[in-house]
């Protein structure tokens, strides 16, 4: 069992895989202290740590000087107003204005198995796999209960964290905030990474020293967003890829969160993570229970490689689930950058025609096929077909696709309403909006109020007609803004708070029903590109669309950044047309082939239009995909080039999980002047073994690929990619 108690010391010591965390309940107050988190050790006793016989002493011996203890002891949750004055876990108004509140231990449970999180998205894992605890901690002035729950995974350097805080007064009372944990590090020598970027430039990395005072992110967009990321991640300041231990904590969440990191006085940091409580509020009755989502904590003693292929691993096996879970995606052509909104049956079925010639494998009908959707200007929400476009219908469009041996996928815009619509004319309050406010347009539309049940209904009953009229095997779903004027009609003004939330909870929910109703139809996120690509989404769809920026140079930094966490199974990638829309550079389609390789691999061009040259190289393109995908998609992940250290090249390696394939892509950003061929250093292979490059048929051993490294030709031109295959003798 990866999770034990010890009497004596009262203390709990989690084991994953090579990681240890260590709780211990002080005092006779039975306060929950952090002991220790890191790599794996046998003591148990290691309460030393937490200093409780110097100056100040515990409260029962030294009362006196209960706030110096407050403010200093390493609390598992922390309380607030209290005398901490670090970033509280927790903090509540009851009815009597009292915003106090501090909880200590009451009793606990461990148990097989991993629990799941009421309406909320979460890793799994089955009783052989995990091991959970459960620590009951009460306020007792308060009544209020809070179970900090934390589960194990036996085979992965993985610990979760959620909280369920119940209340058990009388009288109902706010919470304020409620994070899903906080770790006080004793060591104040800390890098910290997070993830940032806007439209267009998702997850470019930032790295930092974590500096006295409070430094982080944070959303209040109601989505995790293109600017910031749910993730933070501490580690030593010498860390490198392969080098150093990194702490990496993810959010499970979609909507607002905070992922910050405190230095605080005697050395120590604080990292805490949570939904962000600015403009938070949820009304507890009594006896009902709020549910804090997932954190996913990581620990690698082996650098940010080691917690990225952590992540990959979990989230390929314990987060990500249905029917393409495992499997291969099918070669997709999307005509979003091909027609935009200028397209009918004809158009769509040129393109299907010519795909299936080179070997695509499905069309995706993106934005435009619905209502009067000429432009973004409207028709959101009015989910039915437009036969001046689609004529003939839907199911014979689908139809003749099938005919022609290809899927057929679909897009929607499920939360959104564009006040020019049929929908917005007949349920003008049906958006989140503020009474007598004008609301913030945003692409021209509004957010639908997802937190309302009936408004979840209608869209789903339209989703299911569409989705039932013909053999449609993929949707996109998108999310083209976010939210502003939080408010609505319905609730009172004591939960108008909830209305966050509460939106994130029925987007979660009209996922479960697609995906329930239609397990067999591939679900790709999206929302304006790549603003939520996070854990909560993949839980619903194996892969997500990673950004609006197709341009195979920007997305070296973009799938550099995102793989940081995510799996290359989960990062939608393709192969776009020259100038690049975005920023209007020309690359070759060989290096664009070879980028997109590194996702789920996809079309997003007029195959009917691109230079003939162009069209000849897509079967061999779609070749090397049925060839690699499965190593790229269930191997072992290593960083090579980092285009943000370095922005002449990028250097992706996969490893076979057996060590016995290895494929390399490597893209010269910059052809440079008066240099010989460029030498890198391999990484992750069996030393003893031997391995035939399958291009020049020369055979190396692992030993000489991972220290002497291996000579990657001089390449002429700027934006040259090349593929390295090699595969063990
Ligand atoms: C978003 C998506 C694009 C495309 C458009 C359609 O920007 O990211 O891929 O679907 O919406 O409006």
């Amino acid at each position: 069992m990866g999770i034990k108690f010890n009497e004596e010391l009262k203390s709990f010591k989690i084991d994953a895989k090579d990681t240890s965390y260590i709780i211990s309940i002080v005092d006779e107050e039975q306060f929950i202290g952090h002991v220790y988190y890191g790599e794996k050790v046998p003591d148990e006793d290691m309460n030393y740590l937490m200093r409780l016989d110097e100056n100040p002493f515990v409260p029962t011996k030294n009362n006196r000087d209960r706030g110096t203890f407050m403010d200093s002891f390493p609390n598992e949750y922390a309380s607030h107003g209290l005398g901490d004055y670090r970033e509280s876990s927790i903090s509540v108004m009851t009815q009597s204005g009292v915003t106090a509140v501090g909880v200590n231990y009451d009793s606990h449970v461990i148990y097989n198995g991993k629990p799941k999180l009421e309406g909320l998205p979460a890793t799994f894992g089955s009783e052989e796999d995990c091991t959970t605890l459960e620590i009951t901690a009460i306020d007792k002035h308060l009544n209020l209960e809070v179970v900090l729950v934390y589960t194990a995974f036996e085979n992965l350097d993985v610990i979760t964290r959620s909280v369920r805080v119940t209340n058990r007064a009388n009288e109902s009372v706010q919470l304020r905030k409620v994070l899903s944990a906080s770790v006080d590090f004793d060591r104040s020598d800390f890098d910290m990474m997070t993830l940032h970027g806007s439209w267009a430039r998702e997850r470019h990395i930032s790295r930092r020293k974590v500096d006295l005072g409070k430094q982080g992110v944070s959303s209040l967009r109601g989505q995790s967003g293109h600017q910031v990321h749910p993730f933070i991640s501490v580690m030593d300041p010498t860390a490198t890829e392969d080098s150093g231990e990194v702490f990496g904590f993810n959010f499970v969440y979609s909507g607002n969160f905070i992922a910050q990191a405190e230095g605080t006085q005697f050395d120590k940091t604080r990292v805490v993570m949570g939904i962000n409580h600015e403009d938070f509020s949820w009304k507890l009755e009594t006896d009902e229970t709020f549910v804090a989502p997932e954190v996913v904590m990581v620990y690698s003693n082996e650098g940010i490689g080691k917690m990225s292929r952590t992540y990959h691993d979990l989230y390929r096996t314990h987060l990500i689930r249905g029917k393409y879970k495992n499997k291969k995606r099918p070669i997709l052509i999307n005509n979003w950058e091909a027609t935009y909104f200028d397209f009918d049956t004809e158009k769509l079925l040129d393109i299907a025609r010519e795909a299936s010639e080179v070997g695509i494998e499905m069309l995706v009908m993106d934005d435009g096929w619905f209502g009067e959707r000429s432009s973004d200007n409207m028709a959101l929400g009015d989910w039915v077909v437009n036969e001046d476009k689609i004529q003939g219908g839907l199911k014979n469009l689908v139809d003749e696709v099938n005919k022609l041996d290809l899927k057929f996928g679909i897009w929607f815009e499920p939360e959104m309403v564009s006040p020019d619509s049929d929908l917005y004319r007949a349920h003008p309050d049906w958006c989140i909006h503020i009474e007598g406010r004008e609301g913030v347009l945003s692409r021209n539309q509004y957010v639908l109020d997802f937190s309302r049940e009936e408004v979840r209904d209608y869209i789903y009953e339209s989703l299911r007609k569409i989705l039932s009229s013909a053999n449609i095997e993929y949707v996109k779903w998108d999310m083209n803004r976010q939210l502003t004027d939080v408010g609505n009609s319905i609730l009172p003004a004591d939960q108008q708070r909830e209305i966050w939330h509460r939106y994130v909870l029925g987007v979660y929910d009209m996922m479960d029903r697609l995906t329930t109703e239609f397990p067999d139809v591939l679900l790709e996120n999206c929302s304006g590109g790549g603003a939520r690509f996070d854990p909560g989404m993949l839980y619903y769809s194996p892969q997500i669309w990673t950004s609006d920026d197709t341009d195979a140079i920007e997305r070296l930094k973009i799938q550099h950044g995102t793989s940081m966490i995510y799996p290359v199974s989960s990062i939608g990638a393709h192969v776009s047309d020259i100038p690049n829309h975005t920023v209007g550079r020309k690359t070759p389609f060989e290096t664009r082939g070879i980028v997109a390789l590194s996702g789920t691999f996809g079309y997003e061009l007029d195959v009917t239009k691109i230079p003939q040259e162009d069209r000849d190289m897509i079967p061999k393109q779609v070749e090397m995909y049925h060839k690699f995908n499965d190593l790229i998609r269930e191997g072992d992940l290593y960083r090579i080039g980092n285009v943000f250290e370095n922005p002449e090249f990028d250097c992706v390696e996969y490893v076979s999980k057996k060590k016995d394939e290895v494929l390399v892509t490597f893209v010269q950003v910059l052809a440079r002047p008066n240099h010989r061929s460029r030498r890198i250093r391999l990484k992750g292979l069996n030393k003893d073994s031997y391995y035939r490059d399958q291009e020049t048929n020369k055979v190396y051993s692992g030993a000489a690929l991972m220290n002497g490294g291996i000579l990657i030709p001089v390449m002429g031109g700027d934006f040259q990619g090349k593929l390295m295959h090699f595969i063990k003798e």
